[in-house]
């Protein structure tokens, strides 16, 4: 189905209408149709910054880390420059993709194929028998790797894919004035979590945030900061925010770990959830950050991963062991109670009798806002 059919005028009349006045979300065609999430991979995730990685995943010059972003393989290179670049992670003979797994100390990126050889800087080195057996073609005047426009924010890694959305930090400057007194630059990736579900990548972002299903089904974040005293996450052009002060640290919260450097004791109780529209989503606590990252497979089909970031040492510090492990263990237990509210969701989306919700004045208006984003940015 086509943009126009599936974003007619009256559902944008829905969609204009306020949330708790007969507003509503995206129809059910936008979770299920396969030609939709084409058309987010080439209009939504190409268009913007992607957050692609960290730079504790290519630390060292050669190291070199693939991921999929928008539905393509990309690749991170960290050159004996020590520049770090991304390209398409394809070679340009016949398409074989270049790198399948993460690979360190590399001084170039060999084709499993017919073995065409590239610099960590992207340039073809050599293309072996391309002219018959045994004639090496040194000539180097075959076609590099395609180069994809990438830049940094403290270590985070994120790439542009059509090369002309605004300045990284224009698109980061909602965040990062939201925290100004924390270092991410002192943190480092402690663990990547991996979750794979029946599910839309929308209703990911979606449940994220959501603060009005604490109380149903997450009994231990309830207790730790009730919805009672919460209020929906606030919309503010390509951001969500939620933003509150923690109460008594516990374990997989605040306990045991070192907290990010040089904040005050007010700035230490502070915790905030950000969404940065369409690519991920910072969780920042007193001693940790988690960056929520989604890779669409297929319209009822998401891998979900999620990368915590602790405080210096706290990352690989055996002494930390404990108290880091109760980090990843409190993310998991979160997130399999979300994997059933994501799936249920996903099913509903299959319904007649469901196509965009009735939605809450109160906690529903960043659901809105996401979904008005999504078809702004697709139309
Ligand atoms: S496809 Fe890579 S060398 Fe042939
Ligand atoms: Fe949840």
């Amino acid at each position: 189905m086509s943009f126009q059919s599936i974003i007619t005028p009256e559902i944008r009349a829905r969609l204009s209408r306020p949330a708790g006045e007969g507003g509503t979300c995206l129809p059910n065609a936008c979770y299920i149709d396969p030609e939709w999430l084409e058309l987010e991979n080439e209009r939504l995730f190409a268009r913007t910054w992607m957050y692609a990685g960290c730079l504790d995943q290519v630390p060292e010059p050669g190291d070199v880390f693939p991921t999929t972003i928008a539905g393509k393989p990309i690749v991170l290179v960290h050159g004996r420059d020590g520049e770090v670049r991304a390209f398409h992670n394809v070679c340009r003979h016949r398409g074989a993709v270049l790198v399948e797994k993460p690979c360190n100390n590399l001084s170039q990126l060999t084709c499993p194929y017919h073995a065409w050889a590239y610099g960590l800087d992207g340039k073809l080195r050599t293309r072996p028998h391309f002219h018959g057996a045994d004639k090496y073609d040194l000539s180097k005047e075959g076609p590099g790797l395609a180069a994809v426009r990438i830049s940094l924010w403290f270590r985070s890694i994120f790439i542009n894919l059509d090369g002309i959305a605004e300045p990284l930090e224009d698109y980061i400057a909602p965040l990062a004035k939201r925290i100004p007194h924390h270092d991410l630059g002192a943190l480092r990736l402690y663990k990547t979590v991996t979750w794979e579900f029946r599910a839309n990548w929308k209703l990911v972002f979606e449940n994220y945030f959501d603060n009005h299903h604490i109380a149903t089904i997450h009994p231990r974040l309830n207790a730790f900061y009730p919805m009672r005293e919460r209020s929906a996450f606030v919309p503010d052009g390509n951001f969500l925010r939620t933003e509150y002060m923690v109460g008594e640290p516990q374990e997989g919260r605040g306990l045991g770990l070192p907290y990010h450097p040089g904040l005050t004791p007010e700035q230490a109780r502070f915790s905030g959830g950000y969404h940065l529209f369409p690519s991920c989503c910072y969780q920042l606590w007193p001693d940790q950050l988690t960056i929520f990252q989604v890779f669409p497979v297929a319209p009822d089909h998401t891998v979900e991963q999620l990368h915590i970031f602790m405080v210096g040492d706290a990352a690989t510090d055996p002494a930390y062991a404990q108290p880091a492990q109760s980090v990843a263990d409190m993310w998991d237990e979160l997130n399999r109670e979300d994997i059933g509210a994501v799936e249920w969701m996903q099913t509903g989306r299959r319904s007649p009798a469901f196509d965009g919700g009735v939605l809450s004045g109160f906690w529903d208006r960043p659901h809105q806002h996401f979904a008005n984003l999504v078809v702004e940015a697709m139309s």
